[in-house]
Protein backbone atom coordinates (compact mmCIF):
# COMPACT_ATOMS: atom_id res chain seq x y z
CA UNK A 1 0.00 0.00 0.00
CA UNK A 2 1.69 3.22 -1.01
CA UNK A 3 0.63 6.58 1.04
CA UNK A 4 1.05 9.80 -1.23
CA UNK A 5 -0.31 12.78 -1.50
CA UNK A 6 -3.99 13.41 -2.94
CA UNK A 7 -3.69 14.63 -6.64
CA UNK A 8 -6.46 16.72 -7.81
CA UNK A 9 -7.37 13.35 -10.28
CA UNK A 10 -7.44 11.52 -7.55
CA UNK A 11 -10.51 13.40 -6.49
CA UNK A 12 -13.39 11.54 -8.47
CA UNK A 13 -12.25 8.41 -6.69
CA UNK A 14 -12.12 10.07 -3.26
CA UNK A 15 -15.21 11.25 -3.54
CA UNK A 16 -16.52 7.45 -4.28
CA UNK A 17 -14.85 6.47 -1.49
CA UNK A 18 -16.34 8.81 0.76
CA UNK A 19 -19.60 8.43 -0.42
CA UNK A 20 -19.51 4.83 0.38
CA UNK A 21 -18.38 5.16 3.73
CA UNK A 22 -19.33 8.52 5.04
CA UNK A 23 -23.17 10.13 5.09
CA UNK A 24 -21.46 13.51 5.05
CA UNK A 25 -20.29 14.08 1.18
CA UNK A 26 -18.80 17.31 -0.55
CA UNK A 27 -19.32 19.10 -4.11
CA UNK A 28 -15.53 18.04 -6.24
CA UNK A 29 -14.96 21.86 -5.91
CA UNK A 30 -14.48 21.07 -1.85
CA UNK A 31 -11.97 18.75 -2.31
CA UNK A 32 -10.20 20.57 -4.67
CA UNK A 33 -10.43 23.73 -2.65
CA UNK A 34 -8.26 21.41 -0.34
CA UNK A 35 -6.14 20.12 -2.90
CA UNK A 36 -5.31 23.31 -4.02
CA UNK A 37 -5.00 25.77 -1.03
CA UNK A 38 -2.90 23.21 0.87
CA UNK A 39 -1.61 21.01 -1.28
CA UNK A 40 1.00 19.02 1.84
CA UNK A 41 -2.89 17.89 3.87
CA UNK A 42 -4.26 15.39 2.29
CA UNK A 43 -3.07 12.28 1.69
CA UNK A 44 -4.55 8.96 -0.62
CA UNK A 45 -3.83 5.19 0.31
CA UNK A 46 -3.29 3.47 -2.70
CA UNK A 47 -3.82 -0.30 -3.42
CA UNK A 48 -0.37 -0.75 -5.87
CA UNK A 49 -1.05 -4.81 -5.75
CA UNK A 50 -2.83 -4.57 -9.13
CA UNK A 51 -0.83 -3.27 -11.70
CA UNK A 52 -3.06 -0.50 -14.17
CA UNK A 53 -4.87 -2.68 -16.93
CA UNK A 54 -4.67 0.11 -18.89
CA UNK A 55 -2.60 3.42 -19.52
CA UNK A 56 -5.48 5.33 -18.40
CA UNK A 57 -6.74 3.02 -15.67
CA UNK A 58 -6.91 4.96 -12.36
CA UNK A 59 -5.53 4.16 -9.18
CA UNK A 60 -7.50 1.96 -6.43
CA UNK A 61 -7.64 4.28 -3.68
CA UNK A 62 -8.65 2.73 -0.96
CA UNK A 63 -8.26 5.25 1.97
CA UNK A 64 -7.79 8.85 2.46
CA UNK A 65 -7.93 12.27 4.59
CA UNK A 66 -9.02 15.17 3.53
CA UNK A 67 -7.67 18.21 5.61
CA UNK A 68 -7.31 22.01 5.88
CA UNK A 69 -5.98 24.96 8.17
CA UNK A 70 -8.56 26.69 9.77
CA UNK A 71 -8.31 30.25 7.73
CA UNK A 72 -9.92 31.93 10.49
CA UNK A 73 -9.14 30.26 13.57
CA UNK A 74 -12.17 31.74 16.17
CA UNK A 75 -9.18 31.34 19.29
CA UNK A 76 -6.69 33.18 16.74
CA UNK A 77 -4.39 29.88 17.37
CA UNK A 78 -2.80 28.47 13.81
CA UNK A 79 -4.64 24.89 14.02
CA UNK A 80 -5.51 22.10 11.65
CA UNK A 81 -8.41 20.60 10.59
CA UNK A 82 -9.51 16.77 9.39
CA UNK A 83 -12.39 17.41 7.12
CA UNK A 84 -12.70 13.95 6.34
CA UNK A 85 -11.33 10.45 7.02
CA UNK A 86 -12.14 7.10 5.76
CA UNK A 87 -10.90 3.91 4.79
CA UNK A 88 -12.62 1.17 1.99
CA UNK A 89 -14.27 -1.88 4.27
CA UNK A 90 -12.11 -3.91 2.55
CA UNK A 91 -8.52 -2.81 3.89
CA UNK A 92 -9.86 -1.40 7.19
CA UNK A 93 -7.98 -2.56 10.34
CA UNK A 94 -4.47 -2.76 8.57
CA UNK A 95 -3.41 0.62 10.00
CA UNK A 96 -4.15 2.95 7.40
CA UNK A 97 -6.12 5.48 9.01
CA UNK A 98 -3.63 6.05 11.38
CA UNK A 99 -0.98 6.27 8.79
CA UNK A 100 -2.95 9.24 6.87
CA UNK A 101 -3.52 10.74 9.78
CA UNK A 102 -0.33 11.38 11.43
CA UNK A 103 1.11 12.16 7.67
CA UNK A 104 -1.18 15.05 7.67
CA UNK A 105 -0.56 15.58 11.16
CA UNK A 106 3.32 16.21 10.39
CA UNK A 107 2.95 18.16 7.73
CA UNK A 108 0.28 20.75 9.58
CA UNK A 109 2.80 21.18 12.30
CA UNK A 110 5.91 21.31 9.87
CA UNK A 111 4.60 22.99 6.98
CA UNK A 112 1.93 25.38 8.73
CA UNK A 113 3.20 25.60 12.18
CA UNK A 114 0.05 24.48 13.16
CA UNK A 115 -0.51 24.56 17.06
CA UNK A 116 -3.64 21.28 17.30
CA UNK A 117 -5.16 19.71 14.96
CA UNK A 118 -9.24 19.57 15.45
CA UNK A 119 -12.43 17.15 14.26
CA UNK A 120 -15.57 16.28 14.51
CA UNK A 121 -16.55 12.74 14.82
CA UNK A 122 -20.67 11.43 15.68
CA UNK A 123 -20.69 10.18 19.25
CA UNK A 124 -21.77 6.68 18.14
CA UNK A 125 -19.23 6.47 15.30
CA UNK A 126 -16.61 3.90 18.41
CA UNK A 127 -14.05 3.01 15.60
CA UNK A 128 -12.74 6.53 14.88
CA UNK A 129 -13.01 7.31 18.47
CA UNK A 130 -10.62 4.94 19.15
CA UNK A 131 -8.51 5.98 16.42
CA UNK A 132 -8.60 8.97 17.50
CA UNK A 133 -8.55 8.95 21.43
CA UNK A 134 -6.79 5.63 21.84
CA UNK A 135 -4.07 5.64 18.65
CA UNK A 136 -3.80 8.68 18.20
CA UNK A 137 -4.01 10.83 21.51
CA UNK A 138 -7.07 13.14 21.06
CA UNK A 139 -8.79 14.75 23.71
CA UNK A 140 -12.81 15.35 23.35
CA UNK A 141 -13.13 19.46 23.56
CA UNK A 142 -16.96 19.39 24.27
CA UNK A 143 -19.81 17.80 22.69
CA UNK A 144 -21.84 19.49 19.87
CA UNK A 145 -25.30 18.98 19.96
CA UNK A 146 -27.15 17.72 16.83
CA UNK A 147 -24.26 18.69 14.99
CA UNK A 148 -24.94 16.37 12.28
CA UNK A 149 -27.65 16.86 9.58
CA UNK A 150 -29.80 13.40 11.12
CA UNK A 151 -29.25 15.08 14.44
CA UNK A 152 -26.33 13.18 16.12
CA UNK A 153 -23.89 15.14 18.56
CA UNK A 154 -20.50 15.06 17.74
CA UNK A 155 -17.57 15.25 19.81
CA UNK A 156 -15.49 18.06 19.00
CA UNK A 157 -11.72 16.96 19.50
CA UNK A 158 -8.75 18.15 19.23
CA UNK A 159 -4.75 17.17 19.41
CA UNK A 160 -1.62 19.24 20.33
CA UNK A 161 0.84 19.12 18.05
CA UNK A 162 3.89 20.99 19.95
CA UNK A 163 6.10 17.79 19.80
CA UNK A 164 6.21 18.04 15.80
CA UNK A 165 6.82 21.53 15.36
N1 LIG B 1 -13.65 -0.96 16.54
C1 LIG B 1 -12.73 -0.65 17.47
N2 LIG B 1 -11.46 -0.24 17.17
C2 LIG B 1 -11.16 -0.13 15.85
C3 LIG B 1 -12.08 -0.42 14.83
C4 LIG B 1 -13.37 -0.86 15.21
N3 LIG B 1 -14.30 -1.16 14.29
N4 LIG B 1 -11.48 -0.18 13.63
C5 LIG B 1 -10.22 0.21 13.90
N5 LIG B 1 -10.04 0.23 15.23
C6 LIG B 1 -8.81 0.54 15.95
C7 LIG B 1 -7.67 -0.37 15.52
O1 LIG B 1 -7.69 -1.58 16.25
C8 LIG B 1 -6.46 0.48 15.88
O2 LIG B 1 -6.28 0.44 17.28
P1 LIG B 1 -4.84 0.15 17.95
O3 LIG B 1 -3.96 1.33 17.58
O4 LIG B 1 -5.19 0.10 19.41
O5 LIG B 1 -4.37 -1.14 17.37
C9 LIG B 1 -6.95 1.90 15.54
O6 LIG B 1 -8.39 1.86 15.57
C10 LIG B 1 -6.50 2.39 14.17
O7 LIG B 1 -6.82 1.40 13.23
P2 LIG B 1 -6.57 1.59 11.67
O8 LIG B 1 -6.35 0.23 11.07
O9 LIG B 1 -5.54 2.63 11.41
O10 LIG B 1 -8.00 2.13 11.21
P3 LIG B 1 -8.71 1.81 9.81
O11 LIG B 1 -7.74 1.95 8.70
O12 LIG B 1 -9.46 0.55 9.91
O13 LIG B 1 -9.74 3.04 9.70
C11 LIG B 1 -11.73 4.25 10.22
C12 LIG B 1 -10.54 3.47 10.79
C13 LIG B 1 -11.22 5.39 9.36
C14 LIG B 1 -12.57 4.83 11.37
C15 LIG B 1 -12.58 3.28 9.37
O14 LIG B 1 -13.22 2.35 10.22
C16 LIG B 1 -13.63 3.95 8.49
O15 LIG B 1 -13.34 4.36 7.37
N6 LIG B 1 -14.87 4.05 9.01
C17 LIG B 1 -15.99 4.67 8.26
C18 LIG B 1 -15.74 6.15 8.02
C19 LIG B 1 -15.50 6.91 9.33
O16 LIG B 1 -16.12 6.65 10.36
N7 LIG B 1 -14.57 7.89 9.27
C20 LIG B 1 -14.28 8.79 10.38
C21 LIG B 1 -15.31 9.87 10.48
S1 LIG B 1 -14.78 11.28 11.46
C22 LIG B 1 -14.01 12.33 10.31
O17 LIG B 1 -14.04 12.07 9.15
C23 LIG B 1 -13.28 13.52 10.86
Amino acid sequence: MDIRVLRPSDIPNVQTANITNLPENYFCKYYLYHAMSWPQLSYVAVDVSRPPRTPYDPPKIVGYVLAKMEEEPADGVQHGHITSLSVMRTHRRLGLAEKLMRQSQRAMAETYGAHYVSLHVRVSNAAAKHLYSDTLGFTIEKTEPKYYADGEDAFSMRMDLSDLR
